[in-house]
């Protein structure tokens, strides 16, 4: 086994080194403290590993990303969603009848008790349905609280697989004053999904095949992506013992912000900006580059990928295919591609190696599949919780410790206390 040799204060320590199946390297810091005294300093965890892990690959470097061995471009051209998340939460693709069974037990348990319809009308019409969805979510728990009960782990990880897109598609009913559509246990996950917020009860609904396919594929897209800000949320909150319902409104929470998944609502909000003001791209290119200037590109840039995001790619691909077989055009899809070449070519966004990400492209599919824009971040969370699941599940397995990361102290030394008519 190699080693790493630190030296501090004169004092030499070796570290063992990590090897992973893709030949990543980490230095295994755990005796560090306990023999030095010293811990790392890393504020934004950018070169820290939090765990060991089998379930998603990236390479940043070369634009590569598998789950579970298998290329992200093969799944979401051969696979399924509901495919996808056996894989993703239980190590190998499904035969036929485990998906037929892992099917059966989805769809048998994706009704919401009665008693939870009235929560959503406690919640103003004007309430993000991210944040209604983290409160129903966390709300879960409050039903299915006993893991005590045989099988509890498992039966709580398909009833929240089965019935988060109920809560989704229940909370834009909610927010545009339609009655809710339960769902059907004749469709498919994405079948049912569209047709629980789209349909009326007066008038029959049809799904077109277009987007039926994208949808399954951008769901299969973001399903997991390793340590990331959601993700590593979830081991969090789920490293001190709180149930998955819990820890995984925690993780919908933290998707929220517009530096994680809010970015795809981010993306068309700016779009619209930039529209609004006369479509001057190089302007909003000169104020993305301008440090005294908050403006982002959103869309723009991954702390991982300093390669072109392979999602990104194909979303790319599937704006041009749904607008062109639903017969759209969409000015929004051009200013983002004048943008995109633009910022491709600047020596800022070049230097940083910042490209397009995963959300700088969907937002434009979502819209084309009438999807609004407050939803699109619940679209995320949708593809996403099979991921959190699969990091949750084996951060149990592997017997995780509490996770609580160290500080160096930056304050006042010790002070005496002043009294109040002193101060
Ligand atoms: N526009 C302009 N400059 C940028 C951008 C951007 N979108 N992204 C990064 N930079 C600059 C940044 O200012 C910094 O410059 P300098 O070295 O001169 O200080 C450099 O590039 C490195 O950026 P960073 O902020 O240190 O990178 P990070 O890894 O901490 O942040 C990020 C990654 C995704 C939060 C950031 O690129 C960003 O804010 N992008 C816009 C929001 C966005 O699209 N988020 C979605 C991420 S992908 C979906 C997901 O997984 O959530």
């Amino acid at each position: 086994m190699s080693t790493a040799t630190l030296t501090l204060n004169d004092q030499a320590y070796e570290f063992p080194v990590t090897v992973g199946s893709e030949g990543e390297v980490g230095i295994d810091i755990g005796k560090l403290r306990g023999q030095s005294r010293a811990i790392t300093l890393d504020p934004g965890y950018g070169n820290t590993g939090s765990c060991e892990s089998a379930i998603t690959y990236i390479d940043g470097e070369n634009g590569i990303l598998r789950y579970r061995g298998y290329d992200i471009d093969e799944l979401a051209e051969k696979a399924s969603f509901v495919e996808v998340s056996y894989l993703l939460v239980y190590g190998d693709l499904p035969t036929r009848t485990e998906l037929d069974k892992f099917r059966s037990r989805l769809v048998s348990h994706s009704m919401l008790h009665e008693d939870m319809k009235k929560f959503y009308e406690g919640f103003p019409p004007s309430a993000h349905p991210m944040s209604v969805l983290s409160t129903m979510v966390a709300s879960l728990s409050t039903y299915y609280s006993n893991e005590d009960e045989e099988d509890a782990v498992e039966k709580n990880i398909i009833r929240l697989l089965a019935k988060l897109k109920t809560i989704a598609a229940f909370s834009y009913k909610k927010s545009i004053g339609q009655p809710f559509v339960y769902p059907r246990n004749d469709l498919d996950f994405v079948g049912d999904f569209m047709r629980m917020m789209f349909a009326v009860p007066t008038e029959p609904y049809e799904l077109s095949d277009v987007v039926h396919e994208a949808l399954d594929m951008l769901l299969i897209l973001h399903a997991d992506h390793e340590q990331n800000c959601s993700t590593s949320t979830v081991r969090m909150v789920g490293s001190s013992g709180a149930d998955i319902f819990s820890t995984v409104s925690a993780g919908v929470s933290a998707l929220s912000g517009p530096l994680h998944g809010g970015a795809n609502q981010a993306v068309i909000q700016m779009l619209k900006g930039i529209r609004d003001d006369g479509g001057d791209y190089a302007k909003y290119i000169e104020k993305a580059k301008d440090k005294s200037d908050p403006f982002r590109l959103m869309g723009f840039g991954h702390r991982v990928y300093k390669n072109f995001d392979p999602r990104a790619r194909l979303i790319k691909e599937a704006a041009d295919r749904v607008l062109a077989r639903l017969g759209h055009s969409d000015p929004l899809l051009d200013i983002a591609k004048h943008l995109e070449r633009i910022a491709l070519e600047d020596d800022y966004f070049v230097e940083r190696r910042l490209y397009p990400n995963l959300d700088f492209y969907s937002g434009i599919v979502y819209r084309a599949m009438g999807l609004p824009t407050n939803m699109f971040t619940v679209l995320f969370a949708l593809g996403r919780l099979p991921g959190w699941i699969a990091q949750w599940k084996e951060m149990r397995d592997q017997k995780s410790r509490i996770h609580r990361p160290r500080q160096i102290y930056v304050g006042h030394t010790a002070r005496p206390y002043v009294p109040l008519h002193e101060r």
